[in-house]
């Protein structure tokens, strides 16, 4: 059996997880991934006829029987992961029922995945729902796109087309655009739920005073997503209070996606 420790997702999630510490947008525990593994894959590193625990499962996970995931534990700091990915990781697979998930690997001395679990499961259940290739969630919770939550109207539509004219690549990176949620308690079904129904449609959904969260086919698009929203919400903190001189047009937006071949949402754009 292979060295897991130097398997190319264990050394991704150490990779990012320190990286978005660094970027400030993973205070203390703060933040959470998961991440689907293909079986293959795992089987290099680990035998799944051997699981060491088995933890129930709150809601209905049975779309994702079988599947395997990676997944950041539950009180962990981001920035502890790189020196101790058994401690601060854990491998999941999901049971044939949907009713329970079985730790293959990690989470050692008692951890438990994050508690954001639900979210990250229903979620991933309407992505691959949405498009067969998508693998990963992440959570975070990056200082302007949160500031942006207190000052903004928590309107889709509103909230897109602002982050839109901040910066030209917006638009391309996240044509769909963004959803965002009212205040609710989290880790909890509930807000499992509801941004489960909003990512069918975004594939980045904003927590008002809490986060986001954002769902790719790779770490790179899921955490792409993340750092655009930020960049585009940290432009907005920064001119808010200032007179606008010219902004990017309606027009010039449309442009942009005919130029890239893309379609925005539709009924977002006035032209
Ligand atoms: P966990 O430590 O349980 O992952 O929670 C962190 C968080 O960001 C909750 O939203
Ligand atoms: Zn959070």
């Amino acid at each position: 059996m292979n060295n897991i420790l130097e398997s190319p997702f264990v050394r991704e999630m150490c990779h990012i997880t320190a990286n978005m510490y660094r970027m400030g947008f993973d205070e203390r525990n703060g933040g959470n991934i998961s991440w689907i593994l293909e079986e293959e894959a795992v089987r290099q590193y680990l035998d799944p006829a051997e699981p060491l625990r088995t933890l129930p499962l709150s809601f209905d996970g049975s779309e994702l029987a079988g599947r395997y995931l990676i997944v950041t534990g539950t009180g962990r700091y981001f920035r502890n992961v790189e020196r101790d990915p058994q401690a601060n990781l854990g491998i999941l697979r999901i049971s044939p029922d949907g009713a329970s998930c079985q730790v293959l690997w990690g989470f050692s001395g008692g951890g438990r995945p994050t508690s954001e679990l639900p979210t990250h499961l229903m979620n991933h259940i309407q992505r691959l729902r949405a498009d067969p290739l998508h693998r990963v969630v992440m959570h975070c919770h990056p200082a302007n796109t949160l500031a942006m939550t207190y000052v903004h109207q928590l309107d889709d539509r509103a909230f897109t087309k602002t982050l839109w004219q901040m910066c030209t690549e917006c638009i391309v990176v996240f044509p769909e655009g963004v959803s965002v949620l009212p205040w609710m308690v989290c880790g909890t079904n509930e807000i499992g739920r509801a941004t489960a129904e909003k990512i069918k449609e975004t594939r980045a959904v904003i927590w008002a005073a809490h986060g986001i969260f954002a769902a790719g086919r790779d770490i790179d698009e899921a955490f792409g997503l993340i750092e655009t929203v930020e960049k585009a919400a940290e432009i907005y903190i920064k001119i808010r209070n200032t007179p606008w001189m010219q902004t990017i047009t309606d027009r010039q937006l449309a442009d942009l996606c005919q130029t890239f071949g893309l379609t925005p949402r539709e009924g977002y754009l006035e032209v």
